[in-house]
């Protein structure tokens, strides 16, 4: 499949509501969404602030899937990424992972690193994230409430700019206690 990333337009809200409307996103704080939820958002210019980028994950003609980045504007950006149901599992997520470190680092020559959170039982994001060069940084315990009041623990990963460049996936120092 060939994938390419176009640019989410204020014009294509619609479309956004009805994709973030239309799947179940188990690892996320609210796994189902109204379509009139997804348009506040976007209304709220979350989806396109100064700050904010949000790309649809294009394979062949059809749109399966968006990467949302945001706080682009502060150091440290963050990204959501989402893939409809039946185009998991196929390496879309980790080509498109690694088209965003290169686009970010490529477009920001200021930008030093970029950063992720993940539920600690998402597995295959976990794995996305460790197989594009990004390092676990952190583990907050009970961080992450879900729908039914289990509390999951959450998951830092992040990727600095050296690391990017040089292929090699710098380790932590956790043992740099006191
Ligand atoms: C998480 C997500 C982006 C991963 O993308 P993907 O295209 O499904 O993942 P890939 O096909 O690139 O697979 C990456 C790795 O995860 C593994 N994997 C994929 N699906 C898996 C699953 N359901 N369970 C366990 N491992 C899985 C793959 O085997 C691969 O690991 P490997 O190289 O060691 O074999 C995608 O599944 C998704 O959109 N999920 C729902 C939304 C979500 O959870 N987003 C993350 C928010 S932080």
């Amino acid at each position: 499949m060939q994938l390419t990333y176009s640019p989410f337009e204020r014009s294509q809200a619609d479309d956004l509501a009805r994709f973030l409307a239309s799947e179940e996103w188990p690892f996320h704080a609210g796994p189902r969404q109204t379509q009139a939820t997804a348009h506040a958002r976007i209304a709220s210019g979350e989806f396109d602030g100064d700050h904010d980028r949000t790309y649809w994950i294009v394979g062949d003609d059809e749109r399966i899937g968006m990467i949302h980045v945001e706080d682009l504007g502060d150091g440290n950006p963050l990204f959501d990424l989402r893939l409809r149901a039946g185009h998991r599992g196929k390496g879309v997520g980790t080509a498109t992972v690694a088209w965003l470190t290169t686009t970010l680092f490529g477009e920001f020559p200021e930008l030093n690193r970029i950063e992720a959170t993940t539920r600690q039982d998402n597995v295959a994001m976990r794995r996305v994230l460790l197989k594009c060069g990004f390092a676990k940084e952190a583990h907050y315990r009970q961080e992450w409430p879900s729908e039914n009041g289990t509390l999951y623990d959450c998951i830092g990963y992040g990727i600095l700019r050296n690391d990017w460049e040089s292929g090699v996936t710098t380790p932590v120092d956790w043992d740099d206690g006191p």
